[in-house]
């Protein structure tokens, strides 16, 4: 039985970068590109994997990687990195934007129409966070698992053409590696500002559990702020409804 042997599509690293991408390593199969940043404590260092067998989601959820079809990576970074999750959904936004119109869906989802192409999921341990990008590239609607099919989606269902996962991959990090030096030279009011403008979600009208009430602001942790009718009430990340916009 011959076996197949994967190959490197993926540059070793990033030409030009300040931090991310200095050093990129790349796995045919592990079981989640956040567990490698985590212990590497080099900063700015990349883990890219065709595979996963364990992706992290958001909430101890998982993340399906259906195999060669998506980008897995996580950025290794010294911490503390304030506001780090806003700006790597705003990168990723950008660095997508010349094939597919990307959108921030509060909390902090990247999605095409209704349907979440990519997640974010930062992890600390010690000094050193670990930045995790998942993005659905080439996936067909078969390439997800049926409970997934409602609300899963891809670059290519969006667009309907096979994306380069290299030069996609590479646009990625150079703008994580722009928007990680903006962070680290004290633009977090901006890139907060320029978040909460891409998400949305003010004077929208949403429930969450027995709370309804109208959001009035995004706090620094990405919690909305509701006008209720007993007052004000912050609900941090979780889901809510939207029931109507004003
Ligand atoms: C979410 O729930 O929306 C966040 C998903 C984050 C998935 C990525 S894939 C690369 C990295 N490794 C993981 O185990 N998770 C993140």
């Amino acid at each position: 039985m011959s076996e197949t042997v994967l190959m490197n599509p993926f540059p070793e690293a990033l030409v030009d970068a300040r931090v991310v991408g200095k050093k990129i390593s790349w796995y045919p199969e592990t079981a989640s590109t956040n567990t490698l940043a985590l212990e590497s404590g080099v900063d700015g260092a990349v883990f890219v994997a065709e595979y996963q067998t364990a992706g992290r989601g958001r909430h101890g959820r998982r993340w399906h990687s259906a195999p060669g079809l998506g980008l897995y990576f996580s950025v290794a970074l010294w911490g503390p990195l304030r506001g780090v999750t806003f700006g790597a959904a705003l990168a990723a936004r950008d660095a997508l934007s010349s094939g597919c119109a990307v959108a921030i869906r509060w909390p902090n989802d990247l999605c095409c129409g209704q349907r979440k192409i990519g997640g974010i999921l930062v992890e600390q341990r010690e000094g050193l966070l670990a930045l995790g990008i998942g993005i659905n590239v080439n996936q067909h609607m078969d390439d997800f698992p049926s409970c997934l099919r409602h609300r899963a989606g891809s670059l290519l269902m969006a667009t309907g053409v096979v994306w380069d996962r290299r030069e996609t991959f590479c646009q990625l990090l150079m703008h994580l590696d722009a928007v990680v030096q903006r962070l680290r030279t004290g633009e977090f009011d901006v890139i907060h500002a320029e978040w909460t403008d891409a998400c949305n979600m003010i004077g929208k009208r949403v429930r969450r559990g027995a709370i309804t009430g109208k959001v009035t602001a995004v706090d620094m942790e990405g919690a909305l702020l509701l006008q209720t009718a007993t007052g004000m009430k912050r609900v941090g990340c979780g889901d809510v409804t939207i029931s109507d916009i004003e």
